[in-house]
């Protein structure tokens, strides 16, 4: 990718790039949490973005999209918005950017990417990422990372149409290999969890349905506003620390379909804590029902699951596999599984052959490495 990215670089504009990466991410547990103030536990994966950027003296951005094949030109100022919506990713970091205070010019850039797109692996924070990262460092803004990623996270919901919460961001751009960050999302602190499932025997894969999951329109701000009603008529800021009980009191002040969302929500906080106890007990069979019953509550109360989803969770249970759930914000993508080392080849036959005969086509499988986040290379 870097090769190619450099190539097309210096086909278009010439010599005299700087190469960026930012990657993707999984995250094991701790879905629609992060904009109810919760626990995530993510990290970075070594699939993302790769661009090549050099500042150009002007105030005109020239980007070039190496996979899409297609170039964009646009200006700084909040009037210039780009029409091409891959183009917006790049705009809105700039604007976002310029928003906080910093003075940026143009520039040119290729870049491409690894990141299935709307496979609920983050693509879009790779992409935002990879420019908040890269034009921090080129006109030595010294914005800290924290920010960087909240820039990506404004870029989504101010051009992009998405009122996403921090997650994926906070992951492309804090990633460290071998480790999974246990982020708060209320106090925004965060520790990094060596994660090393192999050596207790296990493998993460991921398991693409290649139903494509596009989170612009689509329901997922419907599920946050869902949460902000309950949390209001609890007279709490966030989700964030509700019980059950308290939600059962309130439970004919607000929709059924509200109930619903939020007690998966409440149900998720302490999913994610458990996970985290079992890790450091080493103890994989927790994990493993922790995941499974994610799985079922994104299913069944929050309703982001698809047909096709459903039925990778359940083949996964049926070849034993010790975990398996949507991964991301739903509506499609991947399922995350954790699987014993001894199971894992039979399970790939298996999920892959009886994907294929009922849908047609065979879902793609990954393997998870988790690796670095936002650097320059
Ligand atoms: C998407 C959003 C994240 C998060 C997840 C669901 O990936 O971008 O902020 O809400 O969905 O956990």
């Amino acid at each position: 990718m870097k090769n190619r990215v450099s190539q097309k670089f210096a086909e278009l504009y010439g010599e005299g790039a700087v190469l960026f990466a930012s990657p993707g991410r999984i995250n094991l547990i701790g879905e629609h949490t992060d904009y109810n103030g919760g626990f995530v536990f993510p990290g970075a994966v070594d699939k993302g973005i790769v661009a090549a950027i050099r500042l150009n003296g002007t105030d005109k951005v020239r980007a070039y999209a190496l996979d899409l094949e297609d170039s964009c030109s646009f200006g700084l100022a909040e009037e210039d918005k780009p029409s091409k919506s891959w183009a917006c990713y790049i705009f809105g970091v700039c604007r976002e950017i310029q928003k906080r205070g910093g003075v940026i010019g143009g520039f040119d850039t290729v870049f491409a990417g690894d990141v299935p797109l709307g496979a609920g692996m983050s693509s879009s924070a790779a992409l935002e990422s990879t420019f908040a990262f890269a034009l921090n460092d080129l006109y030595n803004l010294g914005i800290e990372k924290f920010e960087l990623a909240r820039i990506g996270q404004a870029t989504e919901h101010n051009y992009c149409g998405v009122n996403c919460g921090i997650m994926d961001q906070f992951a492309s751009v804090h990633g460290k290999a071998g480790h999974l960050m246990r982020l708060d999302c209320r106090s925004m602190e965060f520790s990094y969890f060596p994660f090393d499932p192999a050596k207790h025997g296990y493998r993460l894969v991921l398991v693409n349905s290649c139903v494509k999951h596009e989170l612009v329109g689509s329901p997922y701000n419907d599920r946050r506003k869902s949460c902000e009603r309950v949390a209001a008529v609890l007279g709490q800021q966030f989700l964030r620390g509700a019980t059950m009980e308290q939600l059962e009191a309130v439970k004919d002040k607000i929709s059924e379909e509200d109930y619903l969302r939020a007690r998966y929500v409440i149900g998720e906080e302490q999913r994610v804590l458990d996970v985290c106890n079992a890790l450091e007990a080493g103890d994989y069979q927790t994990v493993g029902e922790r995941m499974y019953q994610t799985h079922w509550g994104m299913s069944g109360d929050y309703e982001v699951s698809c047909e096709e989803l459903d039925f990778l969770a359940t083949v996964a249970e049926q070849c034993g596999v010790t975990g398996s759930r949507i991964m991301g914000g739903g509506f499609g993508g991947c399922t995350i599984n954790l699987v014993k080392e001894e199971l894992c080849d039979a399970f790939i036959a298996t999920v892959t052959e009886k994907f294929e005969a009922k849908y047609g086509h065979k879902p793609k499988i990954y393997p998870v490495v988790i690796s670095d986040g936002a650097r320059r290379l």
